[in-house]
């Protein structure tokens, strides 16, 4: 069977070459294309650059080919643009031409092919999904509607914190407690539930799907079936996994969350907006079939991975980076007590009098980018760029960590020093006001839950900070920094045992 499989490829492969080197050179007149390595039939540069095209390798490849090269990976295009006025015209400028997402075989699964918000190309349906996550989800009201609870949550942490005495001596993964924490957060948004601990069976098997959805979406173990689709039939078995795990996690989000809420919301509760949460928005805009099911369990699937990983992940660097500078881990507390005074738990209203505050987050966000490419754009029609013709459907990664991390525009970018935000970039912020720093990206796409991210990063850090002071086990003077890219996201490579003492 096998080598059935084996023949076809072979043959299709002699056929794809031919038609490959015909096409090519069809095209080669046609257009002016991006500066790049010279593609080769059939696996276009594949083969020279490999499978791991995360944000350091990029911006290795800009350094050699320019602000704007093309990759032919195989049968896709991939545009990379990495300097702030490229980064505008894909972003604003040419916001609507550059505003779709491109799948991969891999994304087609997990999304229905675009049956979500964040997956789908620019247009009337992701106009409609993005107007309909606003009220529930992205704005002020919801903020104030949920930082106490968010509050709760993180005095959860630091209660939970000082009653394990190993966390003062030895130290613990507290990454794993704040991941319930950060379940906590947006569940109480999505459904008004919340997890009890970290062994409740429901959040064991709910963390454990959306972790396998990740690794296996962000892996680039699937790039060849991808890139060459003559392979796919080598991927069938990686397909079938990925399928499994998306109908498996669709159906607890509908069993244990959805079908739960419907039998919960009776019609007078669902007249009193106080007592709404975001479901009940959403199951509104289905009833009056705006929407169907499965764009609702969409919704939620997205909420599970843009909100919930994102925002773990930088929080986890932004531990890690005060760990590891403990001078600016005390300047933070000084500030705190300072401000607040000793013992007053930072609030998210405080948390806009604490300018130190601001620029740690602000300074880990650029450092350590959970989206460092952002989320992959796309052109649905053949477009310009920069000077060059951009075929259709070609995938353009905007380089965001390069933008913010290149040393012809910052000083010493290699260097965690919050006081840049206070000192010379002291009027750049996070919602992409200067196209050098864009964390959430900017225009169309942008990430709508900077309004809901931004509090809960203050929130968490400013409280940790107050509470304890946080240093590396016994025995070492840093904790490992190392990365680990994906597709598209960045996230630290181990999660570090941290010793937290509780400040006297
Ligand atoms: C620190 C936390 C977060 C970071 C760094 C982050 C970053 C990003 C980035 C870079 C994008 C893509 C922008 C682009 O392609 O131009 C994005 C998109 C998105 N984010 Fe976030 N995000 C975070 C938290 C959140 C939260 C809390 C939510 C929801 C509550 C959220 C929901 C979304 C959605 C729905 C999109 C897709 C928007 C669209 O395609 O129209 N994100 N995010």
């Amino acid at each position: 069977m096998d080598l059935v499989v084996l023949e076809k490829a072979l043959i299709g492969l002699f056929v794809a070459i031919v038609v490959a080197i015909t096409v090519s050179k069809f095209r080669g007149k046609r257009f002016k294309l991006p500066p790049g390595p010279f593609p080769v039939p059939v696996f276009g540069n594949w083969l020279q650059v490999g499978d791991d095209l995360n944000h350091r390798n990029l911006s290795d490849l800009a350094r050699k080919f320019g602000d704007i090269f093309l990759l032919r990976m195989g049968q896709r295009n991939l545009v990379v643009v990495s300097s702030p006025d490229l980064a505008k015209e894909v972003l604003h400028t040419q916001g609507v031409e550059f505003g779709s997402r491109t799948r991969n075989v891999v994304f087609d699964i997990f999304t229905g092919k675009g049956q979500d918000m964040v997956f789908t190309v620019y247009g009337e349906h992701w106009r409609k999904m993005r107007r309909i996550m606003t009220v529930p989800f992205f704005t002020n009201k919801v903020v104030q509607q949920y930082r106490q609870g968010w509050e709760d949550e993180v005095a959860a942490v630091v209660q939970d914190v000082r009653n394990k005495p190993e966390a003062s001596t030895t130290g613990i993964v507290l990454r794993r407690r704040l991941q319930l924490m950060m379940y906590n957060n947006m569940y109480r948004i999505m459904f008004d539930r919340r997890f009890e601990s970290e062994d409740d069976p429901l959040f064991v098997k709910l963390k454990a799907l959306n972790g396998e959805r990740s690794r296996l979406a962000q892996s680039f173990e699937y790039n060849y079936g991808d890139f060459i689709p003559i392979l796919r039939p080598f991927l069938r078995g990686y397909l079938k996994i990925c399928k499994e795990v998306k109908e498996r996690r669709l159906q607890l989000f509908k069993d244990y969350f959805l079908d739960e809420r419907k039998k919960l919301a009776s019609p007078k509760s669902s007249d009193n907006n106080e007592l709404k949460c975001a479901i009940d928005h959403i199951l509104e805009a289905q009833q009056k079939g705006e929407i169907n099911e499965d764009n609702v369990l969409y919704i939620i699937e997205n909420i599970n991975v843009a909100a919930i990983e994102t925002t773990l992940w930088s929080i986890e660097w932004g531990i890690a980076e005060l760990v590891n500078h403990p001078h600016i881990q005390q300047k933070l507390r000084n500030e705190i007590d300072s401000v607040l005074g000793r013992g007053v738990q930072v609030t998210e209203p405080d948390t806009h009098k604490l300018p130190y505050l601001q620029a740690v987050i602000k300074e880990t966000l650029r450092f350590r980018m959970a989206i460092p490419l952002l989320v992959p754009h796309m052109n649905l029609h053949d477009a310009r760029l920069g000077g060059y013709d951009i075929p259709a459907e070609s995938k353009v990664l905007v380089n965001a960590w390069r933008l913010a991390n290149n040393p012809a525009h910052w000083k010493n970018p290699n260097e965690f020093r919050p006081e840049r935000f206070l000192e010379e970039e002291a009027k750049v912020e996070a919602n992409g006001n200067d196209f050098r720093y864009l964390p959430f990206g900017v225009g169309r796409r942008s990430c709508p839950g900077i309004i809901l991210a931004l509090p809960i990063l203050g929130i968490t850090l400013g409280r940790l900070v107050q509470n304890f002071e946080l240093l590396p086990p016994p025995g070492q003077c840093k904790i490992d920094t190392s990365e680990k890219g994906g597709q598209f996201s960045l996230h630290i490579l181990k999660h570090s045992t941290i010793v937290a003492k509780p400040r006297a």
